[in-house]
Order: structure tokens, then C-alpha cells, then sequence
């Protein structure tokens, strides 16, 4: 075999040998192959504009009465007029559209009770309820305890005179569930206290604290 080197002048240089057909195939697949992206990405536009019309349409529905967005909430003994969504909890309703911070979000699925409120009076998880499923009820969340001239509830009152929270996140939750069993059993045994706020955990463990806070509660009422 020659040692001499090959470059593409050379006439003895292998001219490359195409084949028209594979090419042309290749040529064809790469072509078709970029009308079926196009037809993807059209049909995705497409897709896209049927959503819009979709929500537009559900739009006019909702303008014409089909979905009722538009409620008036009793909060904390205010009517309060609010758009909400249909699948919208309670939870986000009253933090992100109404701004009622106290009502805290823990878990958000029905297992920590930090979102704990009263629905006439009945201590309920709002993570887990529809805003459109309370229009007709009342609701009270921490921020309508303490009396108009700013004296706190009972139950928040011994909640410090007992040192109750550590870091806090869960007290609103707690009080809520505790103002709950108070309206209910104004004289509660320490089990009964126990058994109501057993819905409500405290990663800080400051549960026999809060114990504390609802016994004394009940004896101050
Ligand atoms: Fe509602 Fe945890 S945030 S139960
Ligand atoms: Fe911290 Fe209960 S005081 S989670």
C-alpha cells in the first residue's frame, strides 16, 4: 500500500460517490420531518387559541350568569363582596383576596388544622372547603375575636397568660378550635379540651400548653 498521501486534488483521490436516492430520502425525511414540527406547533397554536375561546367563553358564561363568580361573604360579622373562582378554597380566599393573614396554611390538604375557622361556629379546615360552598353561612377567623375596642378573646387573652405558642404558626388554628369547643361546652374536662383540638398539630409540641390556655379560658368565662 502507498504511503503517499491522498488530498482531494489529487486526482487519484476517490471522488465521493453520492447516491441521489438515499440523499434525496434524507433530504425528503428532514422535510417532512419539519412540516409534522410545524404541524405540531400549529396544532399546539391551535389548541392554545380553543383554550382562549374556551376561557372566553366561560367568561361570557360567568358575565351571563352560568357560573355566579360575584359572592357576598359574612366575615367576621362584615359583608365582604368577592370574586371567587369556582374551584377557589376558602383559605385562599380569605388570605389573597380579602387579606385575612391570620388564617395560616400549613399542610393545605386537610391534615394540620392551621387553617382553621369558624363556619356558624363549627370549627372547620377552609383548606379544604369551597368559598362558593359557604355563601350563606358565617364566618369568623381570627382577626373577628378580639372586641371592637381591642380587648382580646378569652381564649387568645389565656393563650398568653399561659405562654401557649412557641413559634406561633399554629395558635390561630388552635384558638379557633378552642373559641369552637368553648361556644359549644363552655365548661369543658381536660379530654373533651384534648379531643377538640386534636385536629390541630403543633410542630413545636407546645400542646399541653395549649391545654392549659383553653382550661383557663373556660374558667375565666
Ligand atoms: Fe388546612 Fe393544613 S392547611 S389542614
Ligand atoms: Fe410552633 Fe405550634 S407553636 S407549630
Amino acid at each position: 500500500m502507498s504511503d503517499k498521501k491522498l488530498t482531494s486534488g489529487d486526482s487519484s483521490y476517490p471522488e465521493p460517490q453520492f447516491d441521489s436516492g438515499p440523499v434525496t430520502d434524507i433530504v425528503s425525511a428532514k422535510a417532512s420531518r419539519r412540516q409534522f414540527i410545524k404541524g405540531v406547533i400549529a396544532s399546539g397554536v391551535v389548541a392554545s387559541s380553543a383554550g382562549l375561546m374556551y376561557g372566553c367563553a366561560q367568561e361570557e358564561v360567568a358575565s351571563t350568569g352560568g357560573v355566579e363568580r360575584l359572592l357576598r361573604l359574612t366575615i367576621n360579622g362584615q359583608t365582604r363582596n368577592v370574586d371567587v373562582l369556582p374551584n377557589e378554597t376558602l383559605a385562599m380566599t380569605l388570605r389573597y383576596k380579602l387579606n385575612l393573614t391570620g388564617t395560616k396554611l400549613g399542610c393545605d390538604r386537610g391534615e394540620c388544622g392551621a387553617c382553621t375557622v369558624l363556619i356558624d361556629d363549627v370549627s372547620t379546615y377552609s383548606c379544604s372547603t369551597l368559598t362558593h360552598t359557604v355563601r350563606d353561612r358565617s364566618i369568623t377567623t381570627i382577626e373577628g375575636l378580639e372586641a371592637a375596642d381591642g380587648t382580646l378573646h378569652p381564649v387568645q387573652q389565656a393563650m398568653i397568660d399561659e405562654l401557649g405558642p412557641q413559634c406561633g404558626f399554629c395558635t390561630p388554628g388552635q384558638i379557633m378550635s378552642a373559641v369552637a369547643l368553648l361556644r359549644a361546652n363552655p365548661n369543658p374536662t381536660r379530654d373533651e379540651a384534648r379531643l377538640a383540638l386534636s385536629g390541630n398539630l403543633c410542630r413545636c409540641g407546645a400542646y399541653d400548653h395549649y391545654l392549659n390556655s383553653v382550661m383557663r379560658a373556660a374558667e375565666m368565662a
